[in-house]
């Protein structure tokens, strides 16, 4: 077993164990996957300032995210097929997450249900929703959400039509499998994958299969979100959400103005910069570039987060110092869970934890809730 020290290592890893196309499926942007790259890449150009001489003891990441604890700023972000790097991997992220003392955050997509990761966790996590056509069906997830005790709703604003991702539509991704010559013979090279996928029955999307009439066989989540997927979402829909969830509620995918200043008249209690992970529009400015603007617009009067290439804890610093109140890892820790489950998650958990954590000291600073925009070099970001 290598030796792990970054969340490179556990990227590698997870391409070693888990089938192409899901692999692929996470580490993939839309079309030239151009902003994709950028969302990480842009993090480099900000530098930090050096400070010596500081007492940096009896540090802490602790702070707040929507009003909930949280041991650093830094919540699981929803990632489609998330059970499908590890045989029921939402169950098992969500326990890392728990356990660590950070939000996990479960997407429609999933493919553990929200009840069955509220039977097999002990701590309350967040639950992201699509929009559907089928308002009957959006009706009755809000209430599975609110039965299972989730203690925020993160309504996804960036997706009413599914960008092209070419990795997909070569690998023909399906969720099971589709048993092709192709899928065939790399499975066989994942042996332990295999093994795990026997020993579970969640192997289809459990939000969605037995709850929506018609659908007990959904292989392809672009055919889905072609046919589901509500093309006409507006900020009515918004309002009537709210309304219809009454907990705390966070938009994901903002990165204009004055999309912000409207996320801000929505009422809703935070809202995350966010281009889908460069999965979306391909073209779009990094998040990282984003966020000081959104920041400047509504930062008094919303809860600002972001994602979008966070790969370290240096990165989390630098979104921290530029405004954002959390960010969310997506990739980081899907390649945790694909590379060792749920000891996989928590390495993830932990190399970012004690990235932030030391990265902060050597900037001088002990206590994230005092990190601003002083610790940045001036004319870097
Ligand atoms: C869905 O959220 C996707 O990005 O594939």
């Amino acid at each position: 077993m290598p030796v792990i020290t970054n969340i490179e290592d556990l990227r590698v890893l997870a391409q070693q164990r888990v089938p192409r196309m899901f692999y692929d499926y996470a580490d993939s942007g839309s079309w030239t996957e151009g902003t994709y790259r950028a969302n990480q890449s842009d993090f480099n150009n900000i530098k930090l300032r050096q400070r010596v001489a500081i007492n940096m003891e009896k540090r802490s990441t602790r702070t707040r995210m929507v009003g909930q604890d949280v041991a650093m700023p830094v919540a699981l972000a929803p990632v489609g097929s998330t059970g499908m790097h590890w045989a029921d991997g939402e169950i098992l992220a969500a326990r890392a997450a728990g356990k660590f003392g950070v939000p996990f955050t479960l997407s429609t997509m999933s493919i553990c249900s929200i009840e069955d990761v509220a039977a097999n966790t002990d701590k309350p996590f967040w639950f992201q929703l699509y929009v559907m056509r089928d308002r009957g069906f959006i009706e009755r997830i809000i209430e599975r959400a609110r039965a299972a005790r989730c203690s925020a709703l993160v309504l996804t604003l960036d997706l009413q039509i599914l960008a092209q991702r070419h990795k997909d539509l070569k690998n023909g991704l399906s969720v099971p499998v589709k048993p092709t010559l192709a899928s065939l013979a790399n499975l066989l090279t994942k042996p332990r994958w295999c093994l795990g996928m026997l020993g579970t029955k969640r192997r289809g999307f459990g939000n969605i299969v037995g709850h929506v009439s018609g659908v007990d066989d959904m292989s392809s989540l672009s055919e889905w979100t072609t046919k589901q997927f509500d093309p006409t979402l507006n900020w009515a829909d918004v309002e009537w959400i709210k309304k219809l969830w009454g907990g705390k509620l966070i938009l994901k995918g903002i990165q204009d103005p004055e999309d912000a200043r409207l996320a801000v008249l929505s009422g809703a209690d935070a809202l995350i910069v966010s281009n889908h992970g460069g999965r979306q529009l391909d073209g779009a400015e990094s998040s990282i570039q984003a966020l000081p603007k959104i920041v400047a617009a509504v930062g008094k009067d919303i809860e600002v987060h972001m994602d979008g290439g966070i790969r370290s804890g240096q990165d989390v610093l630098k979104a921290r110092a530029l405004g954002a109140k959390g960010v969310y890892i997506g990739r980081s820790f899907v390649y945790g869970l694909g590379a060792m489950g749920e000891a996989g998650v928590t390495k993830a958990l932990e190399i970012i934890h004690k990235e932030l954590d030391m990265t902060m000291a050597l900037c001088g600073r002990t206590d994230i809730n005092s990190i601003g925009h002083d610790i940045l070099l001036p004319g870097s970001y």
